[in-house]
């Protein structure tokens, strides 16, 4: 029996974070947020002030970071970086940054290389098709558009990151575009995905709308 992957993707403000960390610590496996890894090289571009356009910088970038994660926490080089990770200068670019082919192909090896030998919960667009195409439990969650802006909202305040709620909109609505429109790692519903509208369910129904699925995929 190989390591057992459950597979988590949907669009930005889907939830999928929280449930798929929940998840994660539910059955005590390794979790791997894919989507950390697009914001790290982000942050990594502007802390260097890498202009978007020099992808051999970009791609350099990413071929020589090292990520490993501490709970939910990215750890980059031994650093742990998790609160840059969503600021307002990485939330702005990293779908811009995620649309470079070559680097999805870089931190997919680092992606795969960090989940093996191990139990994973991975998150994030293409964790179902690209990623993980024999994941042993997929799942698709997904949010009516007005709900997914609203818990990016409360999630930013909770953490005290301020943005207008009109600000929030137009990223989520464009990130969207990107996600969708992406030539190679686009967001798509695998046909063998659980998929789940989260819309008005609270997060313990859906932690327990998974597990139920995963133990029943498990008979
Ligand atoms: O899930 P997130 O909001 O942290 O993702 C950050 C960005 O990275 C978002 O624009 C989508 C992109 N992403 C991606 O292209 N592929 C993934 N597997 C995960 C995230």
């Amino acid at each position: 029996m190989g390591n057992f992957v459950i597979a988590i993707d949907g669009p930005a403000g889907s939830g999928k974070g929280t449930i798929a960390y929940e998840i994660a610590r539910h059955y005590n496996y390794y979790y791997i947020d894919t989507g950390a890894f697009y914001r790290a090289i982000t942050y990594l571009i502007l802390k260097n002030d890498i202009s978007l356009t020099d992808t051999d910088a970009i791609l350099a970038l990413a071929d020589n970071a090292h990520f490993s994660f501490k709970g939910n926490h990215l750890i980059l080089d031994g650093i742990d970086i998790t609160d840059q990770l969503r600021s307002k200068e990485v939330e702005k670019i990293v779908s811009q940054v995620s649309c470079i082919k070559e680097l999805r192909l870089i931190l997919n090896r680092h992606i795969l290389s960090l989940a093996q030998d191990k139990d994973i919960v991975a998150d994030g667009r293409d964790t179902t098709t690209v990623i993980f195409p024999n994941a042993n439990v997929k799942i698709y969650l997904d949010a009516r558009f007005e709900a997914r802006i609203k818990r990016r909202y409360d999630q930013n305040k909770a953490k005290d990151i301020y943005s207008s709620y009109d600000e929030i909109r137009e990223n989520i609505e464009m990130r969207d575009r990107r996600d969708q429109m992406k030539t190679f790692g686009a967001l798509t519903l695998a046909p063998d995905a659980h998929y789940i509208d989260t819309t008005n369910l609270s997060i313990e129904d859906i932690i327990n709308k998974i597990i139920n699925i995963i133990e029943g995929e498990v008979k």
